[in-house]
């Protein structure tokens, strides 16, 4: 029976070990064969990548990690997906596998921070030069391109900024020039865009974020379509960064759910964002809800649904009244990451780490989780602390 991947998500890696109906947890370094040939058989069958299934070593997978990447593999359409420590691990193998000394890449200029430092501190170490493109001019996209280019790095939304590109036309552009395309895609999930569907070579995910889903586990997927498995494998194998089974476990666990909570987030956020349009101190909320916006048009374009991350812009004189509006929430946890089912607040300084996005005076950016709390909870808490603001 064909089953959809609300059902997948429930029935995958049923554990054929022990019965369970979930994957057994294998901790493992040291993979015991039966025979030298037997190893080098298994050996054999990794190299050329018959089967995900095969592993001879722990840094190369375990059962349980596997299980996580067969369901990611669903997930995403994806020719084969690469499982890591964290989701920086992920973003950061993307420019270590595509990149090599005399190219260069460019970036959407509302990226993770963590991922601009990359392409600042890192990549000119290793002779790579980075361009940041305007993501809201593709106009600016395009005149950056060159003969050196070979990467292009789109987040979307940016998790900070919430700009919504428009993604086939940025695809179209990089075929045409032959550059590779990559998107972290962790805000929205494959389950609401597949960035390997539309054309992307590469979709990363932080499954810290959404995948787990309970703030306790780390991990990344990369996954990459057939034309850029080759361009990745190697680096991936001799960076080392590897997923361990207790966090592939967790991740799993959190990813049965993932359709359900996200519906959960998506609505809770509807009513947070209806009660911030209420709100004189709140100057504008980025997330892709205002219908006739270009950020409405392009999430309506290429997304089946929106999840709990937001930003909005206050308006006030003194930074220290809009800290105190963050310090004294009672629901919203004062943190970095998101995507768990807990709702977060946190005062966010870009001033000095983008090019294109320019705040105007007395403007402050409070970026917002919305959890899996009763939304009317975190209506009363958000309104209790409004009134600090001055
Ligand atoms: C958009 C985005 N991508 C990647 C990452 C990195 O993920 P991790 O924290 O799992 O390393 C984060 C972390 O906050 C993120 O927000």
């Amino acid at each position: 029976m064909k089953k959809s991947i609300n059902t997948l998500l429930k029935h995958s890696s049923f554990s054929k070990i022990n019965r369970s109906a979930n994957p057994a947890v294998v901790r493992a370094s040291t993979i015991l064969f039966d025979s030298m040939q037997e190893l080098a058989s298994h050996e054999k069958k990794i190299l050329k990548n018959k089967s995900i299934t095969h592993y001879a070593y722990g840094r190369y997978g375990s059962q349980t990690t596997i299980e996580l990447q067969k369901i990611v593999k669903e997930l995403e359409q994806a020719h084969h997906v690469f499982l890591h420590s964290t989701g920086f691990g992920s973003v950061s193998l993307v420019f270590m596998a595509l990149c090599q000394s005399g190219d260069e890449v460019l970036v959407a200029d509302n990226v993770y921070y963590p991922t601009r430092e990359i392409t600042e501190k890192l990549l000119p170490k290793y002779n790579i030069k980075t361009k940041f493109y305007n993501p809201n001019d593709i106009q600016d996209l395009k005149s950056k391109i060159t003969k050196k280019t070979k990467l292009i790095f789109v987040e979307n939304p940016g998790s900070i900024t919430f700009e919504f590109q428009d993604l086939k036309e940025i695809i179209k552009l990089a075929k045409k020039n032959n550059i590779t395309t990559a998107m972290d895609n962790t805000w929205g999930t494959p389950l609401y865009f597949k960035p390997l569907s539309l054309g992307f070579d590469i979709s990363v995910s932080s499954a810290t974020k959404y995948f787990s889903g309970h703030s306790d586990a780390m991990g990344g997927t990369l996954s990459v379509n057939k034309k850029t498995y080759n361009k990745v494998k190697l680096c991936d194998k001799l960076l080392g960064s590897r997923l361990s089974a207790d966090e592939a476990y967790l991740i799993i666990r959190g990813i049965r759910t993932l359709d359900i909570r996200l519906k959960a987030h998506q609505l809770n956020t509807k009513k947070i964002i209806n009660f911030f349009k209420k709100q004189k101190k709140i100057k504008e909320i980025l997330y892709p809800h205002k219908i006739g916006s270009k950020n409405y048009a392009m999430w309506k374009k290429y997304y089946s649904g929106a999840t709990g991350l937001l930003s909005v812009v206050i308006k006030a004189k003194k930074k220290s009244s809009v800290l105190k509006f963050v310090n004294k929430l009672e629901l919203f946890g004062i943190g970095y990451s998101w995507g768990g089912f807990e709702s977060l607040a946190i005062y966010h300084d870009i001033s000095k780490s983008r090019n294109f996005y320019k705040f105007e005076k007395d403007e402050h950016l409070v970026r917002i989780h919305v959890g899996l709390e009763d939304p009317q909870d975190l209506i009363k808490d958000l309104k209790n602390c409004l009134k600090f603001i001055r």
